[in-house]
């Protein structure tokens, strides 16, 4: 058969590990591997579809990035864009395809099974946040860049006595913040699940100063309310209608504030794109590669319209119909856990 796989969405460490799996349990299996360049933008126009052989993916496995490129191209805006995906489809004789990403690009994997297209979705996105399973490919990457960045901030915070906040990266849920202020041991973490008054926190900080504290480190993710804190409007949207969070500047404006009202001297760190790039840790390549084996295992099964998730040790199939419009939110109980080492 020939298959072809893209990846899609923002970027994420660990992608190149599930395209090698994808391609080498593939050609294993006597399958024609076929790449698709820049995520759905491969598949309108002349679409930049290519053989991809055991050499393209050899050395990759520890490799951030992805080969193929991505892209957050949304061909669900028209008819016309979505005629477009399946006559490249066609024309490429694509008989299953192996679709690598997050809530959005899985949605159009979604939209494509309901015209009657042979897809298997991979879940990954730093976030962790796609419905129906307990993993997504880049999110052990990225906490261990973050409990990597609080232990830094963490010797120059004490030296100066002062605050650092935090902004780490997560559209819906707050897991990034939630599991990287765990291992990095912060003080306050603010998600989009918890919602906080801004008085809440600087009571907090003044606290612990109090209490003999003299530096404090806070985590807040990008999508947090925080009552109490005035926000310029963001304007800028991306091709799946969802607003630059990045320009909310929320761990500034944090700052500001925390200044403001402890008198304290509060700094802020954005670590955007810094929490998406670099190699793969040990469990990403591990979680990559069995999830891009196992996508290759239900397209021989016939197992289509589904992505394959993770749920404890297994490694199940859901179907893609039922991820779309949702997400996986922050275990409460978990953010309970962080509370305690406030
Ligand atoms: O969807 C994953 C994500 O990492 C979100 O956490 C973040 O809001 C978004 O990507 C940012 O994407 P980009 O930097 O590509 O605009």
């Amino acid at each position: 058969m020939r298959i072809g796989v893209l990846t899609g969405g923002g970027d994420c460490p660990g992608l190149n590990a599930a395209i090698r799996a994808v391609v080498r349990r593939g050609i294993g299996g006597g399958h024609h591997m076929l790449g698709i360049r820049h995520g759905w933008a491969g598949l309108l126009g002349n679409a930049e579809v290519f053989p991809l052989a055991a050499p393209e993916v050899s050395g990759i496995l520890h490799v951030g990035g992805t080969i193929l490129g991505s892209s957050r191209t949304n061909p669900t805006r028209s008819e016309d864009l979505m005629n477009q995906v399946v006559a490249n489809l066609e024309r490429h004789d694509v008989g299953a395809l192996i679709v690598i990403g997050g809530d959005d690009t899985l949605s159009v994997a979604a939209a494509l099974c309901t015209r009657g297209w042979p897809v298997v979705g991979i879940p990954k996105t730093i976030d962790n946040d796609v419905w129906g399973t307990e993993y997504c490919i880049g999110f052990n990457t990225a906490v261990t860049i973050v409990a990597d960045v609080l232990d830094r901030l963490h010797t120059t915070a004490s030296a100066h006595n002062q605050v650092m906040v935090l902004e780490v990266m997560g559209r819906e849920a707050g897991w990034v913040a939630t599991l990287g202020g765990l291992a990095g041991g912060a003080d306050f973490i603010v998600i989009p699940e918890a919602t906080r008054d801004i008085a809440e926190v600087c009571r907090h900080v003044a606290k612990r100063r109090a209490a003999g504290k003299t530096f404090s480190l806070i985590v807040v993710s990008e999508a947090a309310a925080i009552d109490g804190i005035v926000e310029a409007p963001v304007q800028e949207k991306d091709a799946f209608g969802h607003i630059r969070l990045d320009k909310r500047n929320v761990g500034e404006t944090l700052a500001r504030e925390i200044e403001r009202r402890t008198g304290i001297e509060t700094r802020a760190i954005a670590l955007g794109r810094l929490q998406r790039g670099g190699s793969p840790t040990v469990l990403d390549r591990i979680m990559a590669t069995r999830l891009g084996a196992a996508a290759v295992d239900f397209v021989e099964a016939g197992r289509f319209g589904v992505m394959t998730a993770v749920r404890g040790e297994q490694i199940v199939p859901v179907p893609l119909g039922e991820i779309v419009g949702r997400n996986r939110r922050v275990d409460l109980d978990l953010y309970s856990l962080s509370q305690v080492f406030f």
